[in-house]
């Protein structure tokens, strides 16, 4: 469907990546993926049309519909929300933007009328009475209220929304090819699943940036690793590309075993992953990998992970969080009515709501930075709290220090420039990285020197704010194993459902009022929740 040859893109002289030779076929999804800045946006503007290649051509079958969802959110912000679902398949609103006018006219000829008959026998052949049946559909299947919003202007609309009406106008179009670039970026989790389900069934040819590593597992019957300049598609979910890679790369290392052992071994492994996974596709596909797998086929990942590790210098006692009744409204909205619970030592609190807010602002009042309107909360006397903002703009803006300069005050006055240089490399902070001034580095960058100044506090509560936000999958995953291991509390919120679901052994739901507190996994809080009535 999609033909890819001989493809390379220069910015500037240097190749972002060349003698792509790639084929991307109906039925398959296909999850993008590659660290900041490799190009996978880029890619997806040559695919689309958007961007000229270097070298090379991107063919397409005649007759191909394609809908794109871009990185950036922004557009259309003078449409209504119809306008822009509807925009999704541009003849439709070609037509009736072409009625209406003809409609309005003073002067209605029989030239006019005979238009008209035309373009309301093509507006009927292409569903158009419908169209705002099935746009309210789409939207309300990712969890908005469609009777509310279908005349406000896009600019009207809160970033989350936005992505879904964005998300819905890609969907109208009834794309048979659909690139959708990171577009669970700003979803919650619930629309994720939604968008989970909808890829399932689609029949088309999906590419998809993401760095939910959930979401690649359950929708990606392929991988397209953009590293290095190369871009390789491999056969299998993110899971399987992960595990193989880590496990080839250990072969590598290992110099001594003999070849056929390893290949041996990485057989097993794929063996017992396909015989593992119930999506058949996907299990179908990776029987067809077993056959002809070599080891020098398998990805032998360039990427660096970062390090986290969070110690304790003192384990807490016995108590920990005791929070009565908080009750707090912001902005005149109550985000927080009667929230009480006790938090034990060694919990791993994974906190939930429709409202993000909701989390923040209990956050914000547990660290002591704003006040609660009602009730109260106690630490244990022996309790120790980092705090990770889901905003940490003012520990940046105006500051004029360097990486080194920047976390020296947060560590002991006789720590040693060697230690802190030691936990910015751990964050891959090296050489004269460190001297960059903090307030030019990128999210990402941002975010890790967030976590390399809480790994240095050494806690023994780490209070988490939507962690994954801003990162790649490298560092998505080392923050995942790094609090997963750690032997202290954590209360924290993310909407990535892999994150959540390997961390927590609670979860805590604030509600309307009160929250709803259970000791479970995630996945099985979700499936209690699903019949739950109250
Ligand atoms: N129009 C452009 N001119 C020069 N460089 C660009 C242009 N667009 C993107 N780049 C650079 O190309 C690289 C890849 O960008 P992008 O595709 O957005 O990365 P990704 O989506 O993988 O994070 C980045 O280093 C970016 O700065
Ligand atoms: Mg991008």
């Amino acid at each position: 469907m999609i033909n890819i040859s001989e493809l390379s893109l220069n910015f500037s002289g240097e190749p972002l990546f060349k003698d792509v030779n790639l084929k991307f076929t109906e039925g398959n999804c296909y999850g993008v993926i590659g660290a900041n800045g490799a190009g996978k946006s880029t890619f997806l503007r040559i695919l689309s049309g958007d961007l000229d290649a270097s070298t090379g051509t991107v063919s397409i079958k005649p007759n191909t519909r394609m809908s794109v969802l871009k990185q950036d959110h922004f557009a259309f912000n003078e449409e209504t929300v119809l306008n822009t679902v509807l925009g999704g398949n541009p003849r439709l609103l070609e037509v009736m933007h072409e009625k209406d006018a003809l409609y309005t006219k003073e002067d209605f000829t029989e030239e006019d009328g005979n238009r008209a008959a035309e373009l309301e026998a093509e507006f009927a052949e292409m569903g158009g009475w419908d169209a705002e049946t099935e746009a309210s559909q789409l939207l309300n299947g990712l969890g908005l209220d469609a009777d509310a919003i279908l005349y406000t202007e896009m600019k009207n609309l809160g970033d989350v929304e936005k992505v879904k009406v964005l998300l819905a106008r890609a969907l109208f179009g009834k794309p048979d090819i659909l690139l959708l670039d990171e577009p669970t970026n700003h979803l919650d989790i619930q629309a994720v699943r939604w968008l989970e389900d909808f890829l399932a069934d689609f029949e088309g040819t999906v590419l998809v940036v993401s760095h939910d590593r959930h979401f690649l597992n359950n929708v990606c019957t392929h991988i397209v690793d953009i590293d290095f300049g190369k871009i390789k598609l491999y056969v299998g979910n993110y899971e399987f590309w992960y595990e193989s890679s880590q496990l080839v790369q250990r072969m590598i290392k290992d110099q001594n075993r003999k070849n056929e052992e390893k290949i041996k071994e990485l057989q097993n492994f794929i063996q017992r992953f396909a015989a593992n996974k119930s999506k058949s596709r996907q299990a179908t596909s990776r029987r067809k990998l077993i056959d002809k797998l070599t080891v020098e086929e398998m990805p032998a990942s360039s990427r660096r992970y970062p390090w986290v590790a969070f110690q304790q210098d003192r384990e807490a006692g016995k108590d920990i969080l005791e929070v009565r009744g908080i009750s707090k409204t912001i902005d005149g909205e109550k985000v927080l009515d009667n929230v009480s619970f006790i938090v034990r030592r060694g919990d791993k609190i994974a906190f939930i709501s429709d409202n993000e807010l909701a989390m923040t602002t209990l956050f914000q009042i547990l660290m002591g930075e704003i006040k609660p309107d009602e009730g109260s909360f106690k630490w244990g006397v022996t309790t120790s709290q980092s705090y990770f903002p889901k905003d940490n703009n003012e520990f940046f803006e105006g500051h004029k220090e360097n990486m080194l300069d920047w976390i020296a005050p947060y560590s002991q006055t006789d720590t040693l420039e060697s230690t802190l240089r030691g936990f910015l490399g751990r964050m891959l902070f090296s050489g004269d990285d460190v001297y960059k001034p903090v307030r030019v580095l990128s999210g990402g960058e941002k975010v890790r020197l967030m976590l390399a100044r809480m790994m240095l506090f050494g806690s023994n509560v780490l209070v988490i704010d939507q962690p994954t936000n801003h990162l790649d999958l490298e560092s998505i995953t080392a923050v995942n194993n790094g609090v997963r291991d750690f032997k202290g509390t954590v209360l924290f919120a993310s909407h990535d459902h892999e994150f959540v679901q390997t961390i927590a052994t609670r979860i805590i739901e604030i509600r309307g009022t009160g929250v709803l507190d259970k000791e479970c996994t995630y996945d099985e809080f979700l499936e209690f929740r699903e019949t739950y009535q109250g």
